[in-house]
């Protein structure tokens, strides 16, 4: 039945009224009034009321009607009509027409599901709604998440394409680096054994290189990976608009990224407001002395939740003390101080006084991103890894790489990395990350859905060259 006619979407039933349409999707409710049946029908565009009356059908089609329940995948011809007056529901977007079957046909059917895909599947169990992802993502809300997300990754990618930076993918399987704050994924190698990759923590190493590239614009939408500790808005793998831009300021930077921010507010939740532009600024001392944290909270109505308020922090300590006495770094070691900061470094005196051009965008009290103008003279990071205790050979087999490059001739440069499940999550109105991303992990880092991590049989072990520890060995 479909060969003489195009399939059309459910929103579009509403400028067809007295037409015959073709309609494809899922059943997402089904109600029984006698003889008649009332089937929800939801495609990706949305819902549309569909009514059947056996004595209008033909009789495979009354066959098939008598069977469909909730989530079967249907085919029905049907006449557009518009719905009696008291049947017009303004609340719904085709509300005011519904579709009367003249022939239906059953593409694929259903289990019933383990929960209601038709209303907000916020309230069930999570470890039941992420093994079944696929069903909990069918909800009108997960949709409206997943979209928005969509949305704004577009946006970014205009805007920046506008202002002539260039998307570059950098590398998920890299090098392990020892020291540094979180903790990485390691991948074996098979073909050197005994060696290992990591996967990046952000590709801040390449896009520091990009610049050194003659690049001078980079932007990825980056998959950064850390093995840490999970919380609500922190999973081990996540999304960065990670960029970078040569020639620039601290200035150049934060104007960029407010612009930026502001014009994806506009464009994809408009019915948002920003409490202040231009965003303020506040120094850490200042932070940490009003609000006792770095990321404060600075809307007026913290009810109100179309409110976002926006701030920066900056002027952020370079380095802190480390329990055993040394020093260590606060944000990235590869963050150039504050320009009259630099002699400290150079000669590495008032080390705990030395402020970095650190930058966090935060907003409604998250972080929702970081960077800074970074050292672009091997000398001076060079200063910031000898502070933080490393020994000429650590420097040489972890940062060698960046030393001799910045030998080539790089240019000054710095960017920023915005954090993209936490900015969606704040716009879509979520209470954690987990919401707006599509196959997201559990609290302790678990996929039930494919039911990752998980145990490897001996031949895989014994291919990536690795012995368990014996306490771990399931004996697979
Ligand atoms: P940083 O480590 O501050 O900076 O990360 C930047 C932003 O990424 C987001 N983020 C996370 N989101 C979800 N889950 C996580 N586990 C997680 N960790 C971080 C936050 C954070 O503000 N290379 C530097 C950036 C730079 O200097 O340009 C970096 O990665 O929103």
């Amino acid at each position: 039945m479909t060969l003489f006619m195009n399939r059309i979407l459910s929103s579009d039933t509403t400028t067809k009224i007295g037409q015959e349409v073709l309609l494809k999707g899922w059943v997402n409710a089904r109600r029984n009034m006698g003889k008649i049946v009332f089937l929800d029908l939801r495609d990706r565009s949305g819902i549309i009321q569909l009514v059947g009356v056996p004595s209008q059908m033909d009789a495979a089609s009354v066959e098939s009607l008598k069977d469909v329940r909730p989530e079967w995948v249907i085919e029905v011809v049907g006449t557009v009509q518009e719905r009696g007056e008291k049947q017009k529901n303004p609340e719904m977007q085709t509300g005011m027409v519904e579709v009367l079957i003249k022939s239906l046909a059953v593409l694929n059917k259903a289990e019933t599901p383990p929960f209601e895909i038709d209303k907000d599947t916020k309230v069930i169990n999570e470890e039941l709604r992420l093994k079944y992802r696929y069903l909990d993502l069918r909800s009108e809300r997960m949709q409206k998440n997943i979209r928005l997300r969509d949305k704004i990754i577009s946006f970014f990618r205009n805007y920046l394409h506008a202002v002539d930076f260039v998307e570059i993918e950098t590398p998920i399987i890299t090098k392990v680096t020892v020291d540094s704050g979180a903790r990485e994924f390691l991948v074996p190698s098979r073909v050197h054994p005994g060696q290992f990759y990591s996967l990046p923590q952000s590709p801040q190493q390449f896009k520091q290189l990009s610049m050194v590239a003659g690049f001078e614009r980079y932007f990825q939408i980056a998959r950064c990976f850390r093995d840490e500790d999970q919380r609500g808005d922190r999973q081990p793998e996540f999304t960065q608009l990670d960029l970078e831009m040569s020639f620039v300021e601290r200035e150049d930077v934060l104007w960029i990224i407010e612009d930026m921010l502001i014009k994806m507010v506009q464009t994809t939740t408009p019915e948002k407001r920003i409490q202040a532009v231009p965003f303020p600024r506040l120094s850490y001392a200042e932070a940490m002395e009003k609000y006792g944290t770095d990321k404060p909270d600075l809307r007026e109505d913290k009810n109100d939740p179309n409110l976002l308020a926006f701030c920066w922090v900056v002027d952020f300590p370079f380095f802190e003390k480390t329990d055993a006495g040394g020093w260590t770094f606060t944000h990235n070691p590869f963050s150039r101080p504050k320009p009259e900061h630099m002699p400290w470094l150079m000669k590495k005196e008032h080390i705990g006084e030395i402020l970095t051009s650190q930058y966090d965008i935060v907003l409604n009290g998250y972080e929702a991103g970081g960077g800074s103008i970074r050292n672009h003279e091997p000398e001076a990071l060079r200063a910031v890894l000898e502070i933080i205790g490393l020994s000429e050979e650590q420097i040489k087999s972890q940062f060698g790489h960046m030393l001799e490059a910045f030998t080539f001739g790089a240019p000054p440069h710095g960017g920023i990395a915005p954090g993209i499940d936490r900015i969606v999550m704040l716009l879509a109105g979520e209470p954690n990350i987990r919401e707006v991303i599509a196959f997201p992990k559990t609290g302790d880092a678990k996929d039930l859905m494919m039911g990752a991590p998980s145990v490897l049989p001996p031949k895989a072990l014994e291919e990536a060259h690795i012995a368990l520890d014996k306490k771990y060995d399931h004996g697979a």
